[in-house]
This record gives C-alpha cells, structure tokens and sequence, in this order.
C-alpha cells in the first residue's frame, strides 16, 4: 500500500519561517505552553490551496501530532471544509504559534508586535500571489489576526471574501457543563457556520468537488465530523491519530503536572 504523507517544511519561504520561529522572547512562558515548541500550520504549502484557515491555538493532539486543528476542533472543521467540496486545497495557520495556557486565553498578547509581524510573514507567504480564493476565521482572535494582516502594506493590495465564523469549540467553551447551555450554543454555532457555507460556496470558484450546500442542523451528528486526511501529517502517524476517537489528554493533579503531562491512549477500537 502506499502512503501519502505531508512533505513538511521544505519549500521556501517555509523553510525559513520555520527556522526563525519565535521563541519564549517573544511567546511569554506565563501565558503560552512554550515547552511544546511551536506547531505551524496543517495542509498545502505548494501554492495549490483555495481556502486559507485561520484558528486559534494548538490543543493536546496539535502538541503530539505537530500538526494543527487535528483534535475534535479539527474534525469539525475538516467536516465543514467538506461541505464545500474543499478536501484537499486548503491550508490552516492558528493566530498563535503555541498552545495558550491560563485564563486569560491570549487576549492579553493580541496586539503583541513580534506575535503579529511573523505571522503576517506567514499570510504573505500563503496569500500574496498564490491560489487562495477565501478566507476563514475561527473565532475572535482569528478574526483579529486576519485584519491586522489586511490593515498592513501587503493586506491593503489583497482582497477576498472572509467568513468570520465562531470556534468551533464554542459551544464547549461557552457553556461550562450546563447541557441545555450546550444544545442553545451549538444551536448557535451551526447557524452561523451555515451562513459561513453560504458565503464560501459563493465565493470559491475551484473547489476539490462541486457539491451543493447542505446546511447543518441544530445539533453536530456523527457524520458532521471528518478525519484528518493522511497527506495532512508527518510521515508515519498512525491511523488512529487522525481518526475521531480522542487519545490525548493533559493529565496531572497540580497544574504544574498538569502542564507538563500528556497522557496518550490508544483508542480501544
Ligand atoms: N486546535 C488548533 O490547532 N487550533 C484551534 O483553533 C483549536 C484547536
């Protein structure tokens, strides 16, 4: 059988981005997992990608995996990207290179000069004179990092349709462990995520498949979910890592444990 893994980093600019990634100078130790190293992106480096996505943070599976967006908020962002026939040109960045720790959840380094100059070095790199036919923001942050990119030089000679679309955990994160918080906040999000499909399918003219807009109801089924494709991750990775079974937890009693501890099971199944 052959396998079809991610080449990596490289491909110039990407190479370099890599090399000169920002260390715990510029990603203070007290608000970010720096001790995980950075995770950059997941998807098309090659010029190919139609859709660029932009996330948030990388969780416990991006820490293992190297990849980001491959736990639940992957998934579902995978199965999203599906519904508009994008399974292969796409390509994600998240607004932070390293995972956020503490309650404050990065907005305190929002506006942070060196945060935002490499990463707009990353969305020249994808977007200027490239393929890229539509925007997505996941969450407020996203969204923020997306327009301090347009307000710059390079940004003010790009223009494209933006889906500014809620997190995909956000029913999760907004809800506490209220269930019926829950149902109204996934309610929520799929109304808006249906709204982001109706947007992007208008929007992107070279789609991996062309398929009509299906929307979502008012709760994720099963299907709604997709796996993270084997030529999205390092060479390697076992099936299991991008199937839809969680098997990373941070584990630990103190939060020091807590923060330094990963706790890998493989999926019974
Ligand atoms: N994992 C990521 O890499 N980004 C997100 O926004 C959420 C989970």
């Amino acid at each position: 059988m052959n396998h079809e893994y991610d080449p990596g980093y490289g491909l110039e600019p990407f190479r370099a981005l890599c090399a000169e990634h920002p260390d715990e100078s510029i990603y203070p130790r007290d608000a970010f997992r720096v001790e995980w190293g950075p995770i950059f992106h997941r998807g098309r480096l090659d010029g190919s990608a139609r859709l660029l996505v932009i996330g948030q943070d990388p969780a416990a599976h991006e820490s293992v995996l190297r990849r980001i967006l491959v736990g639940e908020a992957g998934q579902r962002a995978q199965g999203f990207l599906a519904r508009l026939g994008i399974t292969r040109s796409y390509v994600m960045i998240n607004t932070f290179l390293y995972s956020v720790y503490g309650q404050k959840g990065g907005e305190a380094h929002k506006a942070d000069t060196g945060i935002i100059a490499y990463r707009n070095r990353w969305i020249d790199a994808l977007v200027l004179n490239r393929s890229i036919e539509a925007v997505v923001t996941f969450g407020g942050l996203a969204a923020d990092a997306w327009k301090k990119w347009k307000s710059t030089p390079n940004g003010k000679t790009v223009s494209l349709p933006l889906a500014e679309m809620l997190h995909p955990t956000f029913p999760e994160s907004a809800s506490g462990s209220n269930t019926t918080k829950l149902a109204q906040n996934t309610k929520r999000l799929l109304a808006n995520w249906n709204q982001g499909l109706e947007l992007l399918h208008a929007a992107i003219q070279h789609p991996d498949e062309t398929k009509d807009v299906v929307p979502y109801g008012e709760a994720f089924q099963p299907g709604d979910l997709s796996e993270i494709p084997e030529f999205d991750v390092p060479a390697g990775i076992p099936p299991w890592m991008r199937g839809l079974e969680a098997w990373a937890a941070r584990t630990g009693l103190t939060p020091a444990e807590k923060r330094r501890t990963i706790t890998i099971t493989i999926p019974s199944s």
